[in-house]
């Protein structure tokens, strides 16, 4: 599985990408305002994201309907080679990815809650399909059981291009981990919960057997 940063955060960006373990980005409009981003400079900051990024970034398109998508997505993808359109999973999104990937535009297509419309997703064209686990977990439904079934689903069939699915909406170690032993492609992390992945408490206390077991052998 590789891993996502989830964020619009540059210094967030860059310093995950030093860990080494950064394949892609992925952002949003909530996260774009999260970060006090201005509409004028939103070109300018996907192209800071690309430059800090080789892999994909995703950057959203906020039409709603096909001709605003399209035409926002041929934008996006003409800022960097390395964007790839985040699209709503909708009748006019499916329409939008359809004509973006004839144009051999990437598409991910978000806000993913169910096998049919992954499967539609994919059948449109889209490159990515991110289904969210933890806002499905947030009505009480059970968003691990949900992102399985779309990664066996979509594991059961051939389509024209490769498609990727991105365990989105990620909230903790265990919706990693449970990801990964599902076989989800990638999973698309916020970079606190990133920081988190690589902690344990028998690490920490390991080292500081070391270090205090290290200490002796340099003082005897
Ligand atoms: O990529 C978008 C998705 O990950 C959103 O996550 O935590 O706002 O549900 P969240």
């Amino acid at each position: 599985m590789k891993f996502f940063l989830d964020t619009a955060d540059l210094d967030q960006i860059a310093e995950a990408a030093s860990w080494g373990v950064v394949a892609g980005v992925t952002t949003n409009p909530t996260l774009y305002a999260r970060i006090g981003g201005k509409l004028a400079d939103f070109p300018a900051h996907i192209q800071r994201i690309c430059a800090l990024c080789a892999g994909p970034v995703s950057a959203e398109a906020v039409g709603t309907t096909r001709a605003d998508i399209i035409a926002e997505g041929q934008q996006l993808a003409a800022l960097a080679p390395n964007v790839v359109v985040k699209v709503p999973t909708t009748i006019e999104g499916l329409a939008a990815t359809k004509a973006l990937a004839e144009k051999n535009i990437a598409v991910n297509m978000t806000l993913c809650f169910s096998v049919p419309q992954a499967i539609m997703a994919a059948r449109a064209g889209a490159t990515y399909i991110s289904p969210f686990v933890g806002r499905f977990d947030d009505i009480s439904e059970d968003g691990l059981a949900q992102l399985e079934d779309v990664v066996v689903a979509i594991e059961n069939y051939e389509f024209d291009q490769q498609v990727n699915i991105i365990a989105a909406s990620i909230r903790s170690a265990h919706h990693v981990t449970q990801a990964a032993l599902m076989g989800a492609d990638i999973a698309t992390v916020p970079y606190d919960v990133l920081k988190k992945l690589v902690e344990h408490p028998l690490t920490d206390r390991g080292l500081a057997s070391f270090e205090a077991d290290w200490k002796k052998v340099i003082t005897a």
